[in-house]
């Protein structure tokens, strides 16, 4: 979603900028552009498309010495990805960044056109730059201005706004969104998240919602909470795979790994949680958006049967507005890979709010859903780069099946035994992710047969329900084929109304759970000529494809080898079609408005 960087200092600023906007690529964007303030001379530069359109749109301006610069990727949400809605928006002497919504700019923007301002975008944005030069007018001070203007604005914010009777700072303002502020010798860095700023910088600050400020090189010390930041940057590679999506396909059982490091010792689960973490939780309340909402589906299956948990999972933008009932007896998990989802952050404050344990599964330290939860624990899979979630879902999986064990454990729900059979369990699920070649071959030649027809439906139950979903999920972000999941029994009560020969249905028929139960579903929608694509351990003839998983002890094995086939589906079908497998459109990594 929307990428900030702000730079000042000597160096090249424009080449600073786009590199630093280039590390939030893989967020998913639409247009981009830069506002650099040097020697008097405050230059923009916007494009739609891809960061490329903007560097060969200003690679023959340079400016050298002392200055300032912002940078901005949009991902459109109040007007078209045109390049005039493009950020930096500008006024007659002052450029602005921003990610969020300003909920009450139509209120702002007349008020500033009855002024005489004259508007060129569509954008909620254009209001904060003309209200600030409206308000220098009336305050003589910066500072003073750039405060008033913020604090006429509704809704969630990252900004960063530069002016030219300011050359040497940047003014910033967050509520909502995140921002933080970078610093190294002589140089101040601000970016929405600090992917841009690793190995440019010695000390950070995370802002806080209702941070209002001015910055220039030599203020960075009287900020608050400043922490050392060190790390080289490492960029990730695709390593020889087509796209980031197929590597990090690939990478699962080594990456999984991490996620147990240290957690797993003498067969044990130790979690680095409290002692008495586990003290007063009698329910758990799940909320997430995406991928991650169906990891934590997933988890509820196995905190009920394997950790006797009783547990309710809830879409965090439903959760939010529903006037939820908190009890106290409830541990309130957040799953995020980003950190940053705007629903989910929300959602974990009302619960921090009603006083209740929270706990946040999350890919990001330091990320926001991090920083808010009282604990925190990190699925430590690296850096995802695909759109299309893949070892953040197993991650987040993996981790919640062992705090269900762990906090099993503690509260003597299950016994010590039960709690070994389930760390092999674990660790055998993991290796059960290693992509074998022939499999990634077969989904090859067959997916050439998926790419017609009027829609698919992935269907499954239980535990294989949530895998569904997310199978489904993976194929329509990248295929933009419609695509359902459904639970196995549910079918026959509306979507059989469906089956054709050219209702795709992919099938989760697990060996070691409810197999003559899905097998009584498929055979339902096979009866109505529904194509019926299987995926299990062993051959069956009501299926018009088979794709063959290894043999599995157990089912959990079973649902982590056929993740495996479901997200390589989704990246052989997106493929075939000439589709953006990394960056498909209209979609965001990290979502950061509501
Ligand atoms: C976006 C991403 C999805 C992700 C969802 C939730 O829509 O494209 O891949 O599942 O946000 O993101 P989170 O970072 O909270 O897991």
């Amino acid at each position: 979603m929307c990428g900030i960087v702000g730079y000042i200092g000597s160096n090249e600023k424009k080449n600073i900028i786009l590199s630093g906007l280039k590390e939030l690529e893989y967020r998913g964007y639409d247009s981009a552009g830069i506002s650099v303030l040097s020697n008097n001379i405050l230059s923009t530069f916007k494009t739609t498309g891809k960061l490329i359109n903007l560097e060969n749109k200003c690679k023959d301006f340079n400016s050298s010495g002392f200055g300032v610069a912002i940078g901005h990727t949009r991902w459109a949400t109040h007007g078209k990805a045109t390049e005039v809605n493009a950020h930096p928006h500008f006024g007659e002497s002052s450029s602005v960044v921003h990610n969020g919504i300003i909920e009450n700019f139509l209120e702002v923007k007349q008020l500033l056109e009855s002024r005489g301002k004259i508007f060129l975008s569509q954008t909620d944005t254009e209001v904060i730059v003309h209200l600030f030069e409206e308000n220098l007018k009336i305050y003589p001070n910066h500072l003073e201005a750039f405060k008033n203007t913020i604090n006429s604005l509704i809704g969630s914010y990252a900004i960063l706004l530069i002016t030219k009777s300011a050359p040497d700072r940047i003014f910033y303002a967050k509520n909502g969104s995140p921002l933080l502020i970078g610093a190294s010798k002589d140089e101040i860095y601000f970016a929405s998240s600090s992917t841009p700023l690793i190995g440019l910088i010695d000390r950070v600050c995370y802002l806080e919602d209702g941070d209002i400020g001015v910055m220039d090189t030599k203020s960075f010390d009287n900020l608050k909470n400043i922490q050392p930041m060190g790390g080289e940057k490492i960029s990730s590679q695709k390593d020889g795979y087509r796209y980031f999506m197929e590597k990090e396909i690939y990478e699962q059982h080594k990456v999984l790994k991490d996620t147990l490091r240290n957690r797993i010792l003498d067969d044990d689960i130790i979690l680095d949680l409290p002692d008495n973490f586990e003290d007063d939780i009698s329910r758990i309340y799940i909320c997430a958006c995406g991928t991650s909402y169906n990891a934590g589906l997933s988890a509820k299956y196995l905190f009920e049967r394997e950790a006797k948990i009783k547990t309710d999972v809830v879409i965090a933008s439903e959760f939010r507005y529903a006037d939820p009932i908190m009890e106290k007896d409830t541990l309130f998990i957040v799953i995020s890979q980003s950190g940053e989802t705007a629903d989910t952050l929300e959602a974990l404050k009302l619960a921090n709010k009603n006083n209740l344990k929270t706990l946040a599964i999350c890919n990001v330290d330091n990320s926001s859903i991090v920083r808010e939860a009282k604990y925190s624990l990190l699925t430590r899979v690296g850096i995802e780069k695909g759109v299309a979630s893949t070892k953040a879902f197993s991650s987040q999986v993996i981790l919640l099946w062992m705090l269900g064990i762990y906090i099993a454990k503690k509260k003597s729900l299950i016994s010590i035994e039960q709690v070994r059979t389930q760390v092999s369990n674990i660790k055998a699920s993991i290796e059960a992710t290693k992509v074998n070649a022939c499999i990634h071959d077969r989904l090859k030649k067959i997916s050439k047969r998926y790419l017609h027809g009027h829609g698919f439906f992935f269907i499954g139950r239980d535990i294989f329900y949530p895998l569904a979903l997310e199978g489904a999920l993976k194929l329509k972000e990248i295929s933009y084929l419609h695509a359902d999941g459904y639970p196995g029994g549910e079918m026959k009560h509306g979507p059989i109304a469906l089956a054709d020969s050219e209702l795709f249905c992919v099938s989760l028929m697990p060996k070691h759970l409810l197999y003559d139960k899905i097998k009584n579903n498929i055979q339902e929608l096979s009866a109505r000529d529904a194509t019926i694509c299987i995926v299990a351990q062993e051959y069956n003839d009501i299926a018009d494809d088979i794709v063959l998983i290894d043999k599995f002890n157990s089912y959990m094995e079973e649902f982590f080898a056929m993740m495996i086939v479901l997200q390589l589906l989704a990246l052989e079908i997106s493929i075939r079609l000439g589709n953006d497998v990394d960056m498909p459109r209209n979609l965001a990594k990290s979502v950061t408005v509501e």
